[in-house]
């Protein structure tokens, strides 16, 4: 079977409900990304970045997946797929796909504040400000912050030179390292962009580019990966 990349971005789970990043003014629910998303944030005022993950949480459990995460899923008959990620929602794994890289973290799980490689299932929806680590210190969202290294990026740069079909799906690429992770993708290899706004890329070879939301565009593609593998 043929290795099919996936590299999707906050755009796939618009329809679900979920906001994208960078098409509401620099701000992500109403707070400037440096007050909540920074491990200077953290410092400042951990309750508060809490709370905005808590209520981030709470946003993502009561989303559903849409006609482009289980579209993807089914790729799975055929091509043997990894979808990489930027998105901390669990909503690929909850449509179906089984090799999801989640790229900067999820937040369905909490991670300890002072070693990031300690992770931990949540119960319900909220991280509480007493909770701690099996080493005593807080735990918080299980989420890359800005500033913070992103931890699987080069097992997804060899994922990427391995890619024989590629889809990139809702994503500015405005964002790195994982908009480097193109550059990774060889020559010959068929490359879709899905997303009514297809960013800049300079990729060497052919791009299909397909102008249209997600829950249209993607089980469009879909099915004409199934028809020519
Ligand atoms: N279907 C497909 N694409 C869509 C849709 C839709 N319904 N709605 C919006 N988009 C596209 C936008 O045109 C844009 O290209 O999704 C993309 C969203 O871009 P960003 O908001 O920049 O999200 P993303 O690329 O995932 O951001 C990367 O930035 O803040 C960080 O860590 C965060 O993982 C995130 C990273």
């Amino acid at each position: 079977m043929k290795n099919l990349v996936i590299l999707t971005g906050a755009g796939i789970s618009a329809e679900s409900g979920l906001k994208t990043f960078r098409d509401s003014d620099g701000l992500w629910e109403g707070y400037n990304i440096e007050d909540v998303a920074t491990p200077e944030a953290w410092q400042r005022n951990p309750a508060l970045v809490q709370q905005f993950y808590n209520e981030r949480r709470k946003s993502v459990l009561e989303a559903q997946p849409n006609a482009a995460h289980y579209a993807l899923a089914k790729l799975e008959e055929q091509y043997t797929v990894t979808i990489i990620t930027q998105n901390i929602d669990d909503l690929h794994e909850r449509a179906g796909s089984s090799n999801v890289v989640h790229l900067h973290g999820i937040i369905t799980r909490s991670q300890s504040s002072v070693n990031p490689q300690l992770t931990y299932p949540i119960n319900g929806w909220e991280i509480g400000m007493d909770e701690v680590c099996e080493l005593g210190s807080p735990l918080r969202a299980h989420v890359v912050w800005f500033g913070e290294a992103v931890p699987m990026i080069e097992a997804a740069a060899k994922i990427f030179m391995k890619a024989e079909v590629f889809m990139l799906v809702g994503s500015s690429l405005a964002v790195y390292p994982a908009a480097g992770l193109i550059n990774y993708i060889r020559r010959e290899v068929p490359k879709y962009i899905i997303d009514p706004k297809i960013p800049e890329v300079s990729v060497r070879g052919e791009v299909i580019a397909v102008r249209e939301r997600a829950t249209v565009g993607v089980p469009q593609v879909v099915e004409e990966l199934l028809k020519s593998y």
